[in-house]
């Protein structure tokens, strides 16, 4: 009989079985529930790699800043007086209060509210209270009380990268192939992409990997949203926001793309953009775009960059996501509405009203995956009934051409993928991650 995982010290077993000689992929269920787990994803994915911080457009004003998390640890986004970018921890160099607890503004100096050392908007320190009286040693007076630093923050197009790990490679490389959807998100902005106002934070009580594989499940949406799908038929469609869709796309393609280093996109040829929404976006890209990229900016798209972020791009609307682990049953969900600069009023209702729709706890479809995510969470806690069998689907690969031609249309080279009708759902999409996941928590 096994012994719970919980209680252990260090995991007793394989967390991964991946095997593909013998067609097995498996994650064991220790994975979601180990705090041992939780400590080692905390230091060595979240604190120890790349993760998603923000949009450039929160820091398009000098003195603009936006503070977030890397794993456990406060951060501090801000631009200086010449709009140059700096990402610092966001903790007084005095006693270590958290120096900026506002979720973003406009300052040009921060204020620890403790003892009022002070730090500009380039993260020099500009007041240490009384230094003059305080008898302070030549040694200290010598040190810098500057914020400190992160080691490592980058900028990829709209979206902003950091990590407290200096031994990270280029954020280009960690990237990968998934900067082709990158590419396509910007393309669909070209003043640049921004957060709606009105950012929502809710957290279920499960473990943060469930939401990593709900992004890219297709497979799900017939069953867990039938409500949402049967409200759907019965209320009128505005046109500007969905309507029938374009005539000749009825049943469609899906597939998925895995590009490694965990990131991966799930994508579907139909989307419930009428002709007229269609019409009216590509008239403001189509200039800006390859046209493979118009073309996909027509396809539904579910993007992960691993660990920490997600967009859906529903071509309705699109929501950005940011993932942060509170323990292994607990995980807080940051999320946005994401839009182009530059949109009309009407366009920006549209959006809105499409995004609060679907997503979110007030929306018609979040709230059944969070019940989905915490009776799993609940259901992976019976270790004794052992491996689940959740990652098999799409491993079959016989019908599938030798070449895929989406690939060759987005001028893919390394990317794992698979495509298939509708009804495929694909649970293969999920595998990079896990296989990356497992080799980051082997050191
Ligand atoms: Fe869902």
């Amino acid at each position: 009989m096994n012994s719970s995982p919980r209680t252990s010290a260090a995991p007793a077993q394989p967390l991964l079985d991946d095997r593909p000689e013998d067609g097995v992929f498996r994650v064991h269920r220790s994975a979601f529930l180990d705090p041992r787990v939780f400590e080692m994803e905390q230091t060595r994915i979240f604190e120890g790699g790349w993760v998603f911080v923000g949009l450039a457009s929160q820091l398009s004003k000098p003195h603009d800043f936006v503070t977030t998390t890397i794993g456990r640890q406060p951060i501090l986004l801000m631009a200086d007086e010449h709009g140059h970018m700096g990402a610092f921890f966001n903790s007084c160099r005095h006693r270590g209060m958290l120096l900026q607890p506002a979720p973003h503004g406009n300052r040009r100096v921060h204020v620890c509210r403790y003892h009022s050392w002070a730090y500009d908007s380039a993260g020099l320190n500009q007041h240490i209270s009384e230094r003059e009286q305080g008898r302070y040693l030549p040694g200290f007076q010598a040190e810098d009380h500057g914020l400190v630093p992160l080691p490592r923050f980058a900028r990829y197009r709209d979206f902003l990268f950091a990590s407290i790990n200096p031994d990270v490679p280029e954020l280009e490389d960690y990237l990968g192939e998934a900067s082709h959807f990158l590419d396509l998100m910007s393309a669909q902005a070209p003043q640049g992409l921004e957060f709606l106002p009105g950012k929502v934070t809710y957290t279920f009580r499960g473990n943060w990997k469930l939401q990593i594989e709900n992004a890219l499940d297709m497979y799900h949406f017939s069953h867990v949203h039938v409500s949402y799908v049967e409200l759907l038929k019965k209320r009128p469609l505005l046109p500007e926001m969905g309507g029938p869709p374009p005539t000749g796309a009825a049943e469609g393609e899906q597939g998925s793309f895995s590009f490694g280093n965990g990131h991966a996109v799930m994508w579907r040829s139909r989307s419930r953009a009428s002709e007229t929404l269609l019409a009216q976006r590509r008239e403001r890209f189509a200039p800006h775009m390859s046209d493979a990229q118009l073309k996909w900016s027509g396809y539904g798209r579910n993007l992960t960059i691993f660990p920490n972020m997600q967009m859906v791009d529903n071509v309705t609307s699109m929501m950005l996501r940011v993932i942060h682990p509170l323990a292994p049953d607990l995980t807080e969900m940051r999320t946005y509405c994401l839009a182009p600069l530059g949109e009309s009023p009407e366009e920006r209702e549209a959006r809105l009203r499409d995004y609060e729709d679907f997503f979110n706890p007030s929306g018609f479809a979040t709230p059944d995956d969070n019940v989905v995510y915490e009776h799993s969470q609940d259901g992976l806690g019976a270790i004794g009934a052992g491996w689940t069998q959740g990652y098999a689907r799409g491993m079959d690969r016989s019908d599938l051409p030798a070449r895929n031609p989406y690939q060759d249309e987005l001028g893919l080279n390394e990317a794992a993928w698979t495509v298939g009708p509708r009804s495929l759902g694909d649970e293969t999409c999920f595998h990079d991650a896990y296989r990356t996941w497992a080799r980051l928590l082997a050191g």
